[in-house]
């Protein structure tokens, strides 16, 4: 697929509502792989609100890539303040990354994770951390295509 079909930019407010779709789609897939993953009542307006901030925050970063005229995927990225007894005192957080599952193996995951890599060099930020469910297999081979090496793991334990 040529880069032209589905433009990478950054989002904007009329994206809102498109990239909450997407937001959805990617909640929907989650949840069919981990019960444990529920969305607590009012999620999507909580989701909007925290879109919504990510939008209007300089310390944010939103990208889309465009197909007919609709956001077909999108990434976000925040510069993170560490906590103050550890070094870096900033890093990058990628939190969100979707693309359609028609548009998937193109590229286009890859295109807006190096925009949101060199937005947060244009930062002065130097590296960037996320995380993924352990379920998602793809995810795994996406991000460690892409460089990611495992640094952290977050344990869940069921109370009698
Ligand atoms: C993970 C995701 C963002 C990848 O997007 P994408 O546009 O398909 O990724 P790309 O086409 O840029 O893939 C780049 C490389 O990543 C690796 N990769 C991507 N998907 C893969 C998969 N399902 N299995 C194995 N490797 C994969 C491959 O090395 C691929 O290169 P190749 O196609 O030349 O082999 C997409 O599958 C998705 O939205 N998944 C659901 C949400 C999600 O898991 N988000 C990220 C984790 S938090």
């Amino acid at each position: 697929m040529a880069n032209e079909e589905t433009p990478i930019r950054p989002a904007r407010p009329d994206d809102l509502e498109g990239v909450l779709l997407l937001w959805n789609a990617l909640m929907a897939e989650h949840e069919r792989s981990d019960p444990r993953i529920r969305l607590a009542d009012g999620a999507v307006g909580a989701y909007r609100a925290y879109l919504g901030f990510h939008l209007g925050s300089a310390t944010s970063r939103v990208l889309v890539a465009e197909r007919d005229g609709r956001a077909a995927a999108f990434g976000l990225a925040t510069i993170t303040r560490n906590l103050p007894m550890f070094l870096p005192d900033r890093y990058g957080y990628l939190s969100d990354l979707y693309v359609a599952p028609a548009l998937r193996r193109r590229g286009i995951g890859g295109r807006i994770a190096r925009g949101l890599f060199e937005w947060l060099s244009a930062h002065q930020v130097l590296s960037v951390q996320l995380q993924y469910y352990d379920f998602n297999e793809s995810g795994r081979e996406f991000w460690r295509a892409l460089g990611f090496l495992p640094y952290y793991t977050r344990m869940w334990l069921d109370l009698p």
